[in-house]
Formats: structure tokens, sequence, C-alpha cells
């Protein structure tokens, strides 16, 4: 519990997870060093906080779910836990019983998500934890894959409330969880925009989360959040929902890029 008695899981973070970050072949060293030092940090600080599990909100860019299944949510309750980019793998414990006491309790309280104890997870959650993994993290994970990619997706205040119902089991269950969500800043790939993404932007929802105003994240539209390159923030909305309804962002790594500004923010 906080000190607002309201449910907050122990420690959130949100994280870039652009593969660009891990292949080294496009960004400078400068950006790729910040960047990854900002994800080892994280790392450090995760294994620091002693958690019985990491709930670690990303999404699938169509490796998995393809169109014949697209889940808008799925609590990943198989082990162990593997996530791969282009031959290389991360792995870490996984903690099925809690993954499934989680999934319950989302099922019983207003939520319906997918489940799934067969996929080898794809680079939105092998780039940060592998940086993380190199700054110390090696603790238990919970995936829950989120449909940020293909729309329709849900909207991002669906997943705050995702977020809060985290919290609620957590407490409910005496357990030490923490969050990450992965995604963004803003970014355009695959389109024209590639190497114009609205960086302004970035300001603005880091201006947000600087104040403890992610009801404000929360509020924006799907047509808003891919208009400005951040439908993944729904992501970040599910993690920073679980450390309560308005925390505010206590460190914050940002390096704006050619095309896509990166980050790493602990709440
Ligand atoms: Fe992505």
């Amino acid at each position: 519990m906080t000190i607002t008695d309201e449910p907050g899981v122990e420690i959130a973070f949100v994280s870039s997870h652009a593969p660009q970050i891990f292949l080294e072949r496009q960004d400078s060293p400068e950006v790729l060093a910040e960047t990854q030092a900002g994800m080892r940090r994280m790392g450090q600080r995760i294994q620091e906080s002693n958690l019985d599990a990491l709930v670690v909100v990303a999404l699938d860019h169509i490796h998995n779910h393809f169109f014949n299944l697209v889940p808008t949510m799925t609590v990943f309750t198989g082990s162990p836990f593997i996530a791969a980019l282009n031959q290389e793998t991360v792995e870490l414990p996984a903690r099925p019983d809690l993954a499934n006491g989680l999934l319950d309790h989302l099922l019983t309280n207003d939520f319906d998500p997918a489940w799934s104890q067969k996929q080898v997870l794809d680079h939105s959650f092998m780039v940060p934890l592998h940086f993380a993994i190199q700054g110390g993290l090696h603790v238990p994970v919970i995936p829950i894959i989120l449909n940020t990619y293909v729309p329709p997706q849900p909207e991002i205040s669906r997943c705050f409330k995702l977020g809060r119902e985290i919290a609620r089991w957590a407490d409910n269950a005496g357990l030490r969880i923490g969050t990450l969500g992965t995604g963004g800043m803003s970014h355009y790939p695959g389109t024209p925009r590639y190497h114009d993404p609205d960086l302004t932007a970035d300001q603005e929802v880091l201006g947000w989360l600087k104040a403890g105003e992610v009801s404000k994240l929360a509020e924006m539209s799907a047509k808003e959040l891919d208009v400005r390159g951040m439908t993944e923030l729904r992501n970040w909305a599910v993690a920073i929902g679980a450390r309560g309804t308005a925390p505010t962002a206590k460190h914050i790594t940002y390096v704006p890029n050619d095309h896509c500004g990166y980050a790493v923010i602990e709440f």
C-alpha cells in the first residue's frame, strides 16, 4: 500500500524497446550508450526492490499473433519465459502459479484476457530485459501481451484500469510486484514519417508524467495515439496505473533520436 492507502505495486518502469537499441546498426554510440545505461539502471533498481515477480506488459509485433487471432490482452502462464530477437534470446524464471492467480483475479474483476503457455516473446520483451539483466535483474517474470499493434486496439483508459486491477491483485495476495511497460516514445515504423517522430509530443507526455498527470495520457483517444506515433504507450498506461492513480516520474532517461524518442522512466 502507498501512503494514500490505495493499492500500488512496489516499483514501476516504462521503457523503449526498439530493436535498433540492441542491434546497434543505426543509432549513434552516444544515443545507444545513454539508452542502454538507462535500461541497466532499471535492472538494478528492480532487482533492489526484492520482488516476488515483475509483470512485463509489452506486445506482439505479429510474430505469434497474426490475423488468424489477435487477442486484445493475453496473460502468459507458461514456463520458462523466453524472448528473442535475431536468434539472440533472454530467459528468466516464470511463475505460472502467480500468473494463473493474476489471470483468475482479472477474470473475476471485469477483464477477460486470453492466456497462453507456449510462445517465444518478441523484441518488445527482449530488448529492455536484455540490458536490465546486464544491470543485475533476475526476478520471475509474468508477461502480459497487449495488442498495441494491430487496430482496433484497446482504449488506453482501459489499459490504465488494467494496471489498477494488477495493483489490487498484488495487494490482495500480499505480493511484492513490480511492473514494466515497454514501447515508444513517438515513432512511425514502416511509414514515410519514419525520420520525423513527434518529439514535441514526447515532451508533452514527459511533462504530464513528471507532474503526476498520467490521467492525461489515459484520456488520449485511439486516433490521437496513432497520429502522434504513440500507440505503444498503452503498455505504459498499464505499468504506471499499477503503481497508483497519479504516480510521478522519479527518474527519467530520455534520448531524442531521428526515428524514435528513447525513454526509460521509473515511477
Ligand atoms: Fe514496438
